[in-house]
């Protein structure tokens, strides 16, 4: 059983940084997250976790070690043939934190810096920010956690959705951070999961489809937090069905200026952009 906690005060706006603003630095590294907390009017850190072999909980957003941009621990890069060689799932911390994540930049954003990165502990990417807001005298900031659980759930790169989310809350219970959380997911089963074992905590329900904004309601089976919405979804209508709900609106990905000043017209709660610079600038 969790000790109780009262939910921080949400963000009047939640300016989120993407894999902690990838357009900028490598993604989902302590060293981006950092570069956000950085940029004034920056709230909320979003994140892609998975579970590893040894039962860590690990920052980073694909099934696979990806080829394109992570260099193994010889410093080459993966080719293509070898895209399901790396399972995070498979192989335990010690090896996956060998592989490079930051001297090649993602393609499409030629911008990020290089700098050798690699996949961190969720407990330590927490301890990081927390000693970097003590620090610097930052405000709080918040965690959009998601977990990448497969909703097909082949074992293989996942572990089963009970499993995925007793792991991650020891550690968010552990940081003591959950007035801070989010935890968003695709996967329905994990955050249906946290709403019925831990209702206090704030969920997220990732949503990339045609259904209407009723549709997705039912078929999580709960009024979440928040609804958040591939950005090319959002309508007037959506927003103003989940503000009547209580739901709250916040959009991935928008990367423009202009997507976001459309965005924010539209009444949105919140966004979440690859560049936290340009969506400070949108306001
Ligand atoms: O938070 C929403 C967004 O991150 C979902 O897409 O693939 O970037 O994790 P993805
Ligand atoms: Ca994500």
């Amino acid at each position: 059983s969790m000790e109780a906690f009262s939910q921080a005060k949400f963000p009047a706006f939640s300016a989120e940084a993407h894999r902690g603003g990838r357009g900028l630095m490598p993604e989902n590294t302590i060293l981006a997250m950092k570069n956000a907390m950085k940029i004034d009017g920056i709230t909320t850190l979003e994140m892609d976790t998975h579970i590893t072999k040894d039962g860590k909980v690990v920052v980073t957003h694909d099934d696979y070690l990806s080829p394109g941009f992570m260099l193994t621990p010889e410093g080459k890069e993966i080719p293509a043939s070898d895209s399901k060689k790396y399972p995070v799932f498979q192989m335990d911390y010690s090896d996956l934190k060998k592989f490079d994540l930051g001297t090649k930049p993602l393609a499409g954003f030629p911008n990020q810096q290089k700098i050798k990165s690699y996949i961190p502990l969720l407990a330590d990417l927490i301890d990081a920010v927390q000693k970097d807001i003590k620090v610097n005298k930052r405000k709080q900031f918040f965690y959009n956690i998601e977990t990448k659980c497969a909703p097909q759930g082949d074992g293989i790169t996942n572990p089963e959705p009970a499993v995925f989310v007793k792991l991650l809350m020891k550690v968010l219970e552990k940081k003591k951070i959950l007035p801070y959380v989010i935890i968003q997911s695709f996967d329905k089963r994990t955050i249906q999961l946290i709403h019925e074992k831990y209702p206090n905590v704030r969920t997220s329900f990732l949503v990339a489809n045609k259904k209407t904004y009723e549709e997705n309601i039912a078929d999580l089976g709960y009024k979440p937090f928040i609804l958040s919405p591939e950005w090319k979804m959002v309508n007037k209508e959506l927003v103003e069905k989940a503000h009547a709900d209580g739901v709250k609106v916040v959009p991935w990905t928008p990367n423009t200026i202009e997507d976001m000043k459309h965005l924010r017209g539209l009444n949105v709660d919140g966004i979440i952009s690859d560049y936290p610079d340009l969506l400070v600038q949108s306001k």
